[in-house]
């Protein structure tokens, strides 16, 4: 059987993981806010429209903060088309997706939403069709206190208080060519940093109001495989690097037309390569101006998306079946190791977005008028929310390889956190589609360890889904067998299986 083994040390850190690494992401599109979080009439709606039973699996899943209204829906939006009486609200043509958009749901609602569901908001600003002076409008809707005339419309839609918004998206993807409003990189870069002036204050660190500290995300390149990788991001960040906070990188895979073992290695040779060539571009900036000052990513799309054509529908419908992706038990161990890949990179990564949250290539699936149910990716997802805070500590791992293209991929992959409670907890994915793993873990340096809990998502059909039918044919269970003892830590992975191994202080 092959063995790996893996040395920590607890004075060996990585860094602090932020709790913005375990976001979403929410865009008009599909059935991702109608039928999905907002459907008024559904038996478990309240007074609101908001979905109960949606809201409680978004909190089971753990998710800290999500990124709204897009996306690529973002770059033709008019925020004003979403306030006010409902009534009133134009219909309009999305051309992102192709589809009407009602309006019945706009930025009051989502931050209601989001209170409910206790998250925070990640605002997008239109920077495609529009500009720095809408950036700046929307910005004085949500945050500005009162007595302007934005804050007092606010406050006549039913909010008087700030919404107190402090992440803000310079736009999406701005190098993309499918984007409305795509522009070349200098004069992207000059229209964040002017929307940044006009959205806060000549002197970002001096907000409008107490309360709200701004964090401004700006566009890198929308993907590794782009011909502007590379140099998109050095140029846009050379015109507003004083400004901004964080730049934005996305990554999907589609299982589609690769082999399962080079699918399930995505996450260690793209996602892990692109993190470092991205930040040493961020700090390349930073040298040239002598800056301390450090760019930090907003991983603010990431997953899998398997790029199939949707269910035949009429152009410019209501709320279509778009991008409603059935995920499998294989998807699910991609996504544990996206996980993996951006814990041990949290002293970068401060933000990150699983793309998205409800029905479009969303963890929570729905019916309209039905019910709701967790997708496969659903449990890696919540395993890393729910046990991946803390400090993520460097490990020394030897593990068995197999090559794809030109890497040597481990079949281990694997991350450990020590969370603030005083457990350690272990993220290991077998990636051997054959064999389990045997796994020696040698903690040293710890305070004596005992085994507390091992869950294992794994199962005979690597193709298995979960659907409204089935909703729990794919779901960790609790596994038995693994041995701890002097604080060496011995089990066995199951064949392709992402495991969850907690550790606790012995009492003394
Ligand atoms: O998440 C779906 C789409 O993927 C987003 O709208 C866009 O930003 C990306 O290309």
């Amino acid at each position: 059987m092959p063995s790996a083994t893996i040395i920590v040390d607890n004075d060996f850190v990585i860094d602090k993981v932020s709790p913005r690494l375990f976001g979403s992401f929410v865009e008009h599109l599909g059935r991702a806010v109608y039928g999905g979080i907002y459907e008024p009439g559904h038996p478990t709606a309240d007074d609101n429209g908001f979905r109960q039973d949606v809201l409680a699996l978004v909190r089971e899943l753990g998710v800290t903060v999500i990124r709204y209204p897009g996306g690529n829906f973002v770059s033709g939006y008019r925020w004003e088309d979403g306030v006010g009486p409902k009534g009133t609200r134009p219909r309009r043509r999305d051309l992102a997706w192709t589809s009407t958009e009602s309006n019945r749901f706009g930025t009051d609602e989502f931050i209601d939403w989001c209170r409910a569901a206790k998250v925070e908001p990640m605002l997008a600003v239109n920077l495609g069709t529009r500009g720095p002076a809408e950036a700046g409008d929307y910005y004085e809707y949500c945050n500005h206190p009162k007595g302007t005339a934005l804050a007092d419309l606010r406050k006549a839609n039913g909010h008087a208080q700030p919404h107190d918004v402090t992440l803000w998206c310079l736009g999406n993807e701005a190098d993309g060519p499918w984007q409305m409003g795509q522009k070349p990189a200098d004069e992207y870069g000059r229209q964040s940093r002017e929307a940044t002036k006009l959205m806060t204050a000549p002197d970002l660190n001096r907000p409008l109001h107490g309360s709200v500290k701004n964090e401004f995300i700006v566009c890198g390149s929308s993907g590794r495989a782009m011909s502007s990788y590379g140099h998109w991001d050095q140029a846009v960040l050379e015109e507003c690097f004083e400004k901004v906070d964080y730049l934005s990188v996305h990554s999907y895979i589609s299982p589609n037309k690769i082999d399962i073992p080079t699918f399930l290695a995505f996450a260690d040779t793209t996602m892990a390569n692109l993190i470092d060539e991205v930040t040493a571009i961020c700090d390349a900036v930073a040298a040239k101006r002598k800056s301390p000052k450090r760019i930090h990513l907003s991983y603010d799309e990431w997953n899998v998306w398997y790029f199939n054509p949707d269910p035949p529908h009429e152009p410019f419908a209501e709320a279509p079946c778009l991008l409603e992706d059935k995920y499998t038990l294989a998807d699910a161990l991609c996504v544990g190791a996206m996980m993996i890949t951006l814990l041990n990179h949290c002293d970068r990564v401060k933000i990150a977005c699983l793309a998205q949250l409800v029905n479009v290539i969303g963890p929570i699936m729905t019916r309209t008028g039905g019910p709701a149910w967790r997708q496969t990716t659903f449990y890696p997802f919540a395993d890393g929310a729910r046990f991946g805070q803390g400090t993520v500590l460097r490990q020394v791992v030897q593990t068995p390889t197999y090559k794809v293209a030109d890497d040597l991929v481990g079949l281990l992959s694997s991350c450990v956190i020590r969370n603030d409670d005083g457990a350690v907890t272990l993220f290991a994915l077998n990636r051997d589609l054959e064999n389990a793993l045997d796994l020696n873990v040698d903690l040293r340096s710890f305070a004596p360890l005992s085994l507390a809990a091992w869950t294992v998502l794994d199962g005979p059909d690597l193709l298995a889904i979960n659907t409204e039918a089935e909703p729990d044919k794919v779901k960790p269970h609790s596994q038995t067998g693994g041995q701890l003892a002097n604080n060496r830590l011995t089990l066995q992975l199951p064949k392709a299986s992402w495991n969850v191994i907690r550790l606790q202080a012995r009492p003394s």
